[in-house]
């Protein structure tokens, strides 16, 4: 059975026993900030476990894209883990239980999974009777085997009594495929809590009835809850009789592919085999989160996702690939993915574009920090000492990049070594840091006053779609993270309403501002922000006391409201314009909209041209005059896409979703507020064009007045230049060039002067030259000289002058310069340029040397410079002498 088809079994028999099919939340759990990524099918749905969720169904069932990093060391090494994989599951809030579940749980897994039912063993937490019994006497599993296990195996999370998180947990019920006494450790006790290979571990079944309250109290939650998960790939491993998962058929075709790009023959045992391994899980992890919109970066996600992919390269480095390979992984991925997930096929261009340019990134990366570690074994060689330090390996890794593995095992190839503990310290230390800085706690569970919050209320209703003025009550009042009575004048205050026409920051549109009256308060609102469904007006009370119940009136400041909707509707036409004028991989990576400005992030490999732009322009304001009518609809999700609906890179969609016309040109999935016509809009002007990463480009534009201001600013400018070039608009450009041709014709005029002038001292400096002893000496100041001008008229004294010695001076923005020059004879005789520069340089005030036979000093007492060249020249007098 191919693992599409274990798949579609597992959805569809749930379906037919009444469950609703929801689809996979994104890798980038939605409104949950906390959490790096999306690790279990529940995580979509902790609000209907607590009892606070909205969702129209109490049995659900999903296949959801996991990513976990827990594990992450024994990716590729043993035949199990992943970091990306796919987690099959159902749910029921409130609804089903214990029974069901087990039961549905066995029936899947003999009849629909054909498995031999002796080889499958259960786990109970210890002291739930409820399901050893139902285990044992509804399913008739005997004795032997059904295990009972403590809270690190049957309890999820795992050991959540003793050590949390808070928030839903409860005991669970594991079922285990046994691959038989010849697998594994051989050991007559082997148990499925033993760590050798024999047990698969296939289905977790979670019994979700307690919350767990900080101390560790579990208080029944209000309903008994069920969330069950089956890793796909490992069902698929044991269904397919393979002995890794990195041999069922979604992976085969990756490993085939590695090994014929790196010419290596792939055995699963061995080492180079379980490099390969890794190698296509983490190129997979990587796939999946660029498609749910993350990017490689230095933070969060973006990092956990660079340090899959270099880890990805250095493997294939062991394997003897030299150059980025990578990215030539995503069709043999998008391929055996296609089934469930169409979009990766779709951009596999665009996907494999940021993984080669990652890849690239990260060569260069290996290449600097060689280059580095060469110049620090030199210093260890030159030194005598054989240890590199801790701290030097450190800058390695934090600066360049590279890898400590490979550190030391260059250090040992090249018989030196590495301070690892100090190294390890270092490491210790900017993890503190980073948790410091990183608001990622991991926990699966938002607290705090919202949530308390969510307990009594469902959701704000948004009634702004349609109105700008709504009568409403207030809900809740938070002041500094606390839910309050009250909130008065002077007072910030977040509020919450019943019902309101306030659009909360979502989808990229910037929230609502304006104002929220009571019979005596004034509150002004400057921002709106939604979280968990709760919509939350941020904003301060200006006059008298707003309260808990009161009623309100709550009105939108319509003028920027009107700003943000022009801006809006603009970047779901600029987006299809884009993809017209550029090519269908110019995707959006992310977009903002504020009243000002709309900034449009989309995927393209090279600067936008400026007749491109032009054309862009064009366009858009072709659509703009045109005067669409813009048209929302509510509807399937799926529906939608059968619509070809856009729906953006990692955005994640409910089922039913509104989807947003425009002409007949675009059509995008989104919650966000728009013109009726396009001929609201007034203006199209695209104001910057940039690069903000890696193929990712950037457009800023601006929409009606502020287009317009826009226009006037430059028109401004264009006024204040033509009143400094003294002429008119039509002749502004011309005056410009004239000038300009001007300028570079005097500019080459003073410099001939001052080259005839240098010229001319030249020789008079010959025809004054001094003769002490045979030997031509020059000291001269030379008036309006800088240092070059000094050192060219030295350079031609020299040339005409055999055996000379030369001193010039000059002052130039209040400081001297001096030269002093030696031919070679009167260096050979033992005079040095740079002594007789330094002495002299302290009669000025400064200080100075350089090579026997040209130095230069300076100084900062211009007074003083015939009185240092005086002195120079009494010094080349007594050591001309001295020496003849
Ligand atoms: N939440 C449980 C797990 O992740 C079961 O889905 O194992």
């Amino acid at each position: 059975m191919k693992t599409d088809e274990i798949r579609k079994k597992y959805i569809s028999f749930f379906e037919k026993k009444g469950h609703s099919v929801f689809p996979s939340d994104s890798l980038v759990p939605k409104d949950d900030p906390t959490l790096l990524f999306t690790g279990a099918g529940m995580n979509q749905f902790k609000d209907m476990f607590l009892g606070k969720g909205t969702l129209d169904a109490k049995k659900a069932t999903t296949c959801q894209k996991c990513i976990r990093t827990g594990d992450i060391e024994n990716v590729g090494r043993t035949p199990m883990h992943h970091t990306f994989f796919e987690m099959l599951g159902n749910f029921s809030f409130g609804d089903y239980f214990k029974t069901e579940a087990i039961e549905m749980a066995w029936e899947f897994m003999l009849y629909e999974m054909k498995l031999p039912k002796e080889r499958l063993s259960v786990s109970v937490f210890l002291d739930d009777e409820e399901s050893y019994e139902i285990w044992q006497n509804r399913i008739g599993i005997p004795e032997e085997r059904i295990y009972r296990f403590g809270e690190k195996e049957n309890f999820w999370p795992a050991s959540a009594p003793s050590e949390g998180p808070n928030g839903p947990c409860g005991p669970c019920s594991e079922i285990f495929y046994d691959r038989g006494d010849g697998v594994g450790c051989g050991r007559k006790e082997c148990a499925p809590d033993c760590d050798c290979e024999r047990f698969v571990e296939v289905w977790n079944l979670v019994f979700t009835q307690f919350d767990r309250r900080e101390g560790g109290a579990l208080s029944p939650l209000p309903n008994k809850n069920v969330d069950t998960g089956m890793g796909l790939e490992r069902m698929a491993s044991v269904i397919q009789g393979v002995s890794t998962n990195f041999e069922i058929d979604i992976f085969k075709p990756i490993i085939q592919n590695i090994s014929e790009i790196t010419e290596v023959k792939y055995d699963s045992q061995a080492e180079k085999g379980k490099l390969m391994n890794r190698i296509a899980d983490h190129v997979r992890a990587v796939i999946f989160c660029i498609s749910d919109g993350v990017l490689p970066g230095n933070e969060g996600r973006g990092y956990v996702q660079r340090r899959l992919l270099r880890r990805a390269v250095r493997d294939g480095l062991k394997l003897g690939k030299e150059e980025c390979f990578l990215y030539k992984l995503v069709p043999a991925i998008a391929d055996v993915m296609f089934e469930q997930y169409p979009e990766i096929k779709q951009r596999r261009e665009n996907i494999a574009r940021i993984i080669k340019n990652e890849e690239e990134r990260f060569h260069e990366t290996l290449f600097m920090g060689n280059k580095r570690l060469d110049e620090l074994m030199e210093d260890l060689r030159d030194s005598g000492e054989k240890n590199l330090s801790g701290q030097d390996a450190f800058q390695l890794y934090d600066t360049f990049g590279f890898p400590f593995e490979m550190t030391k095992s260059i250090l040992e190839e090249n018989n030196l070594s590495v301070d690892e503990d100090g190294f390890e310290k270092k490491m210790q230390m900017q993890r503190e840091r980073a948790k410091v800085s990183s608001q990622m706690t991991g926990s699966i569970f938002d607290e705090g006053p919202l949530s308390t919050l969510k307990e009594t209320t469902k959701e704000s209703i948004f009634l702004g779609y349609e109105q700008s003025e709504v009568e409403g009550r207030v809900i809740g009042l938070i002041i500094n993270e606390q839910l309050v009575d009250s909130a008065k004048a002077g007072q910030n205050v977040h509020v919450v309403l019943d019902q309101t026409p306030f659009y909360a920051e979502a989808g990229g549109q910037i929230g609502d501002t304006g104002v929220i009256r009571t019979k005596s308060a004034n509150v002004e609102i400057t921002d709106t922000k939604k979280s968990n469904d709760i919509i939350v007006h941020i904003g301060k009370v200006v006059e008298g006391c707003i309260r808990q119940d009161e009623n309100v009136s709550s009105v939108v400041d319509t003028e920027r409201r009107g700003a943000i909707k022009r801006n809006h509707s603009a970047t779901h036409m600029l987006h299809s314009i884009l993809r017209r004028v550029l090519g269908q991989h110019a995707e959006q990576s992310g977009s903002f909209v504020s009243p000002e400005r709309l900034r449009f992030d989309f995927h393209h490999f090279e600067g936008v041209k400026k007749d491109e732009i032009a054309r862009i322009e064009e366009l858009m304001n072709e659509r703009v005059m045109e005067n669409a009518t813009v048209t929302t609809d509510q509807m399937a999700l799926d529906q939608a896409r059968k619509a070809g609906a856009t729906a953006l890179f990692g955005e994640k969609y409910g089922t039913n979703v509104r989807v947003v016309s425009i002409g007949d040109y675009s059509q995008e999935l989104c919650g966000g507020i728009h013109v009726k016509n396009t001929g609201e809009i007034g203006i199209f002007k695209i104001i910057s064009e940039t690069s903000i990463a890696a193929g990712i480009r950037r457009i800023e534009a601006a929409t009606g007045h502020e287009a317009i201001a826009w226009t006037r600013r430059k028109e401004q400018m264009l006024d204040s230049l033509c009143g400094l070039l003294d002429t008119q608009e039509n002749m502004v450009v011309q005056r410009a060039e004239d000038l300009i041709r001007q300028l570079k014709e005097l500019r080459k005029d003073v410099q001939k002067a001052k080259k005839d002038g240098m010229q001319k001292k030249s020789s008079d400096f010959i025809s004054k030259a001094k003769d002490i002893s045979g030997v031509k000496v020059v000291a001269e100041v030379v008036k309006g000289a800088d240092a070059d001008d000094l050192r060219k008229t030295v350079d031609s004294l020299k040339k005409s002058l055999g055996s000379v010695a030369i001193i010039l001076g000059a002052v130039g923005n209040g400081r001297v310069t001096l030269i002093v020059s030696l031919s070679s004879d009167l260096v050979k005789k033992g005079l040095h340029a740079g002594n007789i520069a330094g002495d002299i340089a302290k009669i000025v005030g400064g200080g100075g040397g350089g090579r026997p036979d040209m130095a230069q000093a300076g100084g900062q007492l211009p007074d003083k410079i015939y009185e240092a060249i005086d002195l120079g020249l009494k010094i080349l007098q007594k050591e001309i002498d001295y020496d003849s």
